[in-house]
């Protein structure tokens, strides 16, 4: 069944929980090397170094918590039911953690790994991954269930399907530079959804967005959960 509407967010939406975003002041792309930690060629070049930074940022899931934002999300999830898809970038478990049921982490999930053989093979783990951890269904070596730059993300057809069906896109704290996500409101438009930007920075002249709301996530989205009908 096709949702009404799709929510797509990104990192702008933890910041408020203490999470660093990954572009812009202090970001994680300006402390850490994205060809080292996140992409194939790094990851078969040193797996240890690629598996303890995500062991690393796994281990501060647990300092941080949902905020107003994340939680605004899991009532309008409740309240909707199957007429609304939450679609996240984020790899972090905020969205559960404040209840969201049904989310599609397209980037992957610190707290799943997958296996280097199958990509098919995915389970939970939420400890330090090792050079002896194994997939527990063939036994191939694991790996972090993160989508590398280069790989295709998760979910895509039926992140499609619902983009071609809903009447409302909404993007919240992404700076829509990563494809394919940032091709998402283009998509969604093209088939007749209307398209709003909920963010810190909003786009001029976006030919695209319909609507844009300019603030912190814990202030805005709150607001516009509660007034969407
Ligand atoms: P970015 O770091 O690129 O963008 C974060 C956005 O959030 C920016 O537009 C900020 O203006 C906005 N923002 C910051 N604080 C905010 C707040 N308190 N309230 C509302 N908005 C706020 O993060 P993403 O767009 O999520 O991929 O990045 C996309 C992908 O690039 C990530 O999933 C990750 C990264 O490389 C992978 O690792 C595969």
């Amino acid at each position: 069944m096709n949702p009404r509407l799709v929510v797509l967010t990104g990192a702008g939406i933890s910041a408020e929980s203490g999470l660093r975003t990954f572009r812009g002041n202090d970001g994680m792309w300006e402390h850490e090397n994205i060809d080292d930690v996140c992409t194939p060629e790094g990851y078969y070049r040193d797996r240890k170094r690629v598996k303890d930074f995500y062991n690393f940022l796994r281990r501060g899931l647990k300092e941080h918590e949902p905020n107003a934002a994340h939680f605004a999300l899991a009532e309008l999830e409740k309240r909707l039911g199957n007429d609304f898809l939450l679609i996240t970038q984020n790899v972090d478990d905020l969205h559960e953690r404040a209840g969201s049921r049904k989310v599609l982490h397209m980037h992957g999930d610190l707290n799943r790994l997958t296996c280097e053989r199958n990509p098919d093979h995915k389970f939970v783990f939420t400890e330090d991954e090792t050079m002896d951890t194994v997939c527990p269904f063939c036994e191939s070596m694991s790996r972090p269930d993160i989508v590398f730059f280069g790989e295709p993300p998760l979910y895509m057809d039926r992140i499609q399907d619902a983009l071609r069906q809903c009447e409302e896109f909404v993007y919240i704290g992404t700076s829509s530079v990563v494809y394919p996500a940032a091709g998402f409101k283009s998509f969604a438009k093209s088939y007749g959804a209307k398209v709003t930007c909920l963010n810190l920075e909003v786009p001029e002249n976006d030919p695209y967005t319909d609507i844009c709301i300019q603030g912190k996530a814990t202030e805005i989205v709150p607001r516009w959960c509660k007034a969407f009908k």
